[in-house]
């Protein structure tokens, strides 16, 4: 066993490090209070490789490993959590599983695409009715003759206002049990009868676009068809095994931004005439978040690694969010009452923090979701 990093691993993280420095943590106030993204952003990404991350070689991504991946959503979440989604959702969500189920010809369309950033990628599964319960969605793909003909609304959608190309999980087939009948479609963003709808108004997060999917009489040939027909479901939970390992790695981000400020704060701000991290009862606090986020850490690293060696890492991806996001949180929350009444105001960035990690115990399967996934594989195994 090796608890250090490769130096492939080192120079990714500090590179990612040193892109969210420079880059993003000035930005991400501007990002909070304008609801997007300043447009100097992905291009930067870009140019940094980070799009294409752990697409392979062979379709002009950089062909790393997901605790790659990790380390660098930690790196981008620490400063900017909607950015930080927005690169998850597209790398975990998206690139793997064309990757993974896509056939040569829809990788060779769109793998280099989303590697160099030309396409950014989104997922989209919710729908009014089905949020947990995600079999329960009802929008529609009937089949006339070659092609399907997609109907109905989608919902919460990651990245809808900027992304060029998104899996859908529709039914295809209504007269089987809710799982078996769902199909994943790959839906260009330029697809007749296809409309980027609503954007919801978010507590944290706002930078990061979140929408309603409109389709109406949208008509795609049987290419479009990620996998199998009626198989959509598999794939997308097997994706939120990985995807879950995104919001974990932006979870442990977001919680070592809030323990940092928190150090920064208590050896500045005085009271009853010392600094207050000399009192017993801030150094607990901050004992706590660091115990907690290195927990958080290597449950991400380990499920990370459990994808990368090709076994199962569904309970372990689900054990990495529930603990992450309850760590993001719980240090956003003690972070914010080290600030006391400043933290409170915009004045500092601790007030973001606390509505970011917020949605990390949310999305990508709410908190008691997770804890279905792994008491479920505890009581199979
Ligand atoms: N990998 C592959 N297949 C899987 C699987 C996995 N991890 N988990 C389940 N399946 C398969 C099962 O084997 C089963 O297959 P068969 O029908 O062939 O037997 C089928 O899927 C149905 O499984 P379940 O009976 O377990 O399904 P369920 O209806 O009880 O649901 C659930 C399980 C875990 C609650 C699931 O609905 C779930 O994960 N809900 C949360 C949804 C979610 O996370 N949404 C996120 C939205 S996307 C998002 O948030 C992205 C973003 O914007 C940032």
């Amino acid at each position: 066993m090796d608890f250090a990093l490769t130096e492939e691993l080192s120079m990714v993280r500090d590179m990612a490090r040193s892109f969210a420095d420079d880059h993003l943590m000035p930005l991400a106030t501007q990002h909070d209070r304008q609801a997007k993204i300043d447009p100097s952003v992905f291009p930067a990404m870009a140019e940094l490789g980070l799009w294409g991350l752990t697409v392979p070689e062979a379709y002009g991504g950089s062909g790393l490993s997901n605790v790659a991946l990790a380390l660098v959503l930690e790196e981008v979440n620490r400063a900017c959590a909607a950015t930080g989604v927005t690169l998850s959702v597209h790398s975990s969500l998206v690139c793997a599983p064309i990757d993974k189920w896509g056939t040569e010809e829809q990788k060779q369309a769109w793998l280099p695409k989303l590697a160099s950033g030309e396409v950014i990628g989104a997922y989209s599964l919710s729908e009014a009715v089905s949020g947990s319960d995600a079999a329960a969605l009802v929008a529609t793909a009937t089949q006339d003759g070659d092609e399907w003909v997609l109907n109905g609304t989608k919902l919460w959608v990651t990245t809808g206002e900027q992304a060029g190309l998104f899996i859908i999980y529709v039914r295809t087939d209504p007269t089987v049990s809710k799982a078996k009948g769902i199909t994943a479609f790959l839906v260009p963003a330029d697809t007749p009868g296809f409309e980027v709808g609503k954007a919801e108004k978010k507590t944290g997060i706002r930078g990061s676009s979140t929408n309603e999917l409109i389709l109406n009489g949208v008509r795609l040939g049987p290419e479009h068809i990620l996998g199998e027909v009626n198989r959509g479901f598999h794939i997308a939970m097997d994706t939120l095994d990985g995807g879950r390992i995104g919001i974990a790695s932006q979870s442990v981000g977001i919680g070592r931004a809030c323990l940092e400020a928190s150090i920064k704060y208590s050896k500045e701000r005085e009271q009853f005439g010392q600094p207050i991290g000399n009192f017993q009862a801030i150094q607990w606090k901050l004992a706590d978040m660091s115990t907690h986020l290195d927990a958080a850490r290597f449950l991400v690293h380990h499920a990370a690694w459990l994808r990368d060696q090709g076994q199962d890492c569904g309970r372990m991806s689900s054990q990495a969010k529930l603990m992450a996001s309850k760590t993001a949180n719980f240090c956003a929350d003690e972070c914010l009452q080290i600030h006391g009444g400043a933290g409170y105001t915009d004045d500092f960035h601790v007030e973001r923090l606390f509505r970011d990690a917020r949605i990390t115990e949310i999305y990508e399967g709410a908190t008691d979701i997770q804890r279905i996934v792994i008491a479920r594989s505890l009581l199979r195994a």
